[in-house]
């Protein structure tokens, strides 16, 4: 089906005459007029306001044209609906309790209503959508499986992840059925997201990359993988992102998804040699590179456009989230540079 989305073409593998751009994390503190929302309104409210989350996606598209929206939300509204209490500390980041740890926590846990339980995420994306008016695809997502247990599990930010290592270790079952159950809750999530409009979807893996490669596929892989096949008969492309190298993306090889987020630890050609052939690829600039001078963003985007040349399957992002003290300058020098060295890279296919 055609569509006017270069995001969605990208994917598909049609021929394009740039290569698409959004930036993982673009909603957010590095923006002032994201700070002058947030100076009014805690972070949750936000999210839980339908008119504020429409509002904070929207920014970085009217200043950057980005090539896709992500929906403002955070992975963590999950573990809240199935009865988490969620906060956000100031400079502490986010807070789950109680921490899931004994097979009574996991049973308190309730899937039931949990559409409507998040049905404010579905009033935001039908506001998004209408104010994006089919001129920007709108990407849905959700946390993998994995991810969410490690914040339910530890309860907070931490170094060592002891408490769900100790499950991993000491109670493999406890943290499979755990898995099992989230593995329902996000298919039903992101159902419930395709279905309110979005255009695609994306899972992120963050803390895969914790997990002993030969435990990385029987405790996360094969949960977003099982996703991406709930979610194939939508017809929405799945992007499936896990941050931990090319060992990781590699255990994703045989999923259904459309595109595979490469971080920027990654080698993206190596990425491409290996992943390239089944799947589009998304990355994987060094986010920290936007610290740098524009010679040096200029460089390394070259770089990371010269791996697809001028071939379609590629949208280009960071490897991870942008960060709060960025400068916004270089982030239109970023957008800029892209479509620029990108358009003349594309203009060599014809
Ligand atoms: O990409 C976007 O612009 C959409 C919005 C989005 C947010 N969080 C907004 C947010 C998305 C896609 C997320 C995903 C998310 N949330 C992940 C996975 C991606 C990744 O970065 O690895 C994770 C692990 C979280 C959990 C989370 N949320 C943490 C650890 C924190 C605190 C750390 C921090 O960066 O402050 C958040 C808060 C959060 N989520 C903010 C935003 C804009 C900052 C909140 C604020 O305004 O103070």
């Amino acid at each position: 089906m055609s569509n006017n989305y270069l995001y969605i073409d990208s994917i598909d593998k049609k021929p394009i005459n740039r290569t698409p751009i959004w930036i993982m994390r673009q909603a957010g503190r590095y923006l002032p007029e994201y700070m002058d929302v947030r100076k009014k309104h805690d972070f949750i409210t936000v999210c839980k306001t339908p008119e504020l989350a429409t509002e904070v996606t929207l920014q970085p598209i009217r200043r950057f044209g980005f090539d896709a929206a992500i929906l403002f939300s955070d992975i963590l509204v999950i573990p809240e609906a199935l009865g988490q209490n969620l906060a956000f500390l100031e400079n502490h980041g986010p807070k789950l309790s109680p921490q899931i740890l004994l097979d009574k926590d996991i049973e308190k846990l309730n899937l039931q209503d949990i559409e409507s339980k998040l049905s404010y995420v579905g009033d935001a994306i039908k506001m998004i959508s209408t104010e994006l008016g089919g001129k920007t695809p709108l990407i849905g997502f959700s946390g993998s499986p994995f991810t969410l247990a490690t914040y339910m599990i530890e309860g907070k930010p931490t170094r060592n992840f002891k408490f769900i290592k100790q499950m991993l270790y000491h109670n493999p079952e406890r943290l499979t059925s755990l898995l099992e159950m989230l593995t329902e809750a996000v298919s039903r999530y992101l159902v419930m997201q395709i279905e309110a409009g979005v255009q695609a979807v994306q899972l992120f893996d963050t803390w895969g990359g914790i997990l002993p490669v030969h435990l990385y596929d029987p405790f996360s892989a094969r949960y977003m993988k099982q996703i991406s096949a709930n979610l194939k008969k939508f017809g929405v492309p799945v992007t499936l992102f896990s941050k931990g190298g090319i060992e990781l993306a590699k255990q994703l090889s045989d999923s259904s998804a459309d595109m595979i987020g490469i971080d920027w630890m990654t080698d993206l050609k190596e990425a491409k040699n290996l992943l390239g052939a089944k799947f589009a690829l998304q990355g994987n600039l060094d986010p920290t590179t936007l610290y740098g001078s524009h010679d040096i963003i200029r460089k390394e985007v070259t770089r990371v456009l010269e791996v697809f040349g001028p071939e379609s399957g590629h949208v280009f992002n960071l490897g991870h989230g942008i960060l709060p003290d960025i400068p916004v300058d270089n982030v239109y020098f970023l957008v800029d540079t892209v479509r620029e060295i990108s358009e003349k890279l594309h203009a060599q296919a014809v």
